[in-house]
């Protein structure tokens, strides 16, 4: 657990979603948590993808973990900072591997659901002046924890034709959880990713965004 860089007297708890596959979501998470941690800030990245594409990211060989996120939401009374790994200065991972994929599914019976991700993190959070929460692609009931638990989404876009109507979904998404689960989410962005100069298509495509 962090104990170098600013004072977290606040925790920003930030999702990076976006259910379309492959448009920089885990890049973005690690590069702005990199960036963040940089900067002075004492950074938590969460992997809650069961490709685990974060995790081997930062470095950790995630398949030969013991404990991981999945173990933390499917035992919340285990201790979160057991499973949280240092991977540089001011800067954290909890990790997954594909364990997490059976989440899923086994939490579907569990009571409050949506929000065990919000419980577990709430003893982490106040280390921390940022958590990343990076995000699988899909709108299931990992990502819905996800959301739950942020006070904000960041949604990295692909600046292609399709980009557009997975952004009208997630909207959706965003609009229910903030009914349903969290008022107090807000979309802090959407990040054109990818993007290529010189394209009428692209150049469309971001105008729209
Ligand atoms: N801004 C960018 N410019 C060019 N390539 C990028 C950019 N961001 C990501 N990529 C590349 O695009 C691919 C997909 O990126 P990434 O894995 O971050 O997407 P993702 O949304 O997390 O994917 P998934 O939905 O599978 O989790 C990777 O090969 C990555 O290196
Ligand atoms: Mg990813």
């Amino acid at each position: 657990m962090q104990q170098e860089g600013k004072s977290p007297a606040m925790t920003q708890i930030i999702a990076i979603a976006n259910q379309k596959g492959g448009v920089g979501k885990t890049t973005t998470t690690v590069n702005l948590g990199a960036a963040l941690a940089e900067r002075g800030f004492r950074t938590l990245l969460v992997d809650l993808d069961p490709q685990a594409a974060l995790s081997y990211g930062v470095g950790l060989q995630s398949d030969n973990l013991q404990r991981t996120v999945y173990d933390l939401l499917i035992n919340p009374e285990l201790n979160g900072a057991d499973m949280v790994h240092s991977v540089g200065r001011r800067l954290d991972v909890l990790p997954a591997n594909i364990d997490l994929a059976a989440a899923e599914i086994e939490l579907i019976t569990a009571f409050s659901r949506e929000s065990i991700l919000k419980d577990v993190l709430a003893p982490l959070a106040p280390h921390y002046n940022f958590v990343l929460i990076d995000c699988g692609p899909n709108l299931g009931l990992l990502t819905i924890n996800a959301l739950t638990a942020a006070d904000a989404v960041l949604i990295p876009v692909q600046c292609e034709f399709l980009a557009l109507r997975a952004l009208d979904a997630l909207q959706r998404t965003v609009k229910r959880v903030q009914a349903r689960l969290n008022p107090r989410l807000r979309i802090i962005g959407i990040l054109p990713t990818m993007y290529q100069t010189g394209t009428r298509h692209a150049e469309d495509v971001l105008a729209q965004v």
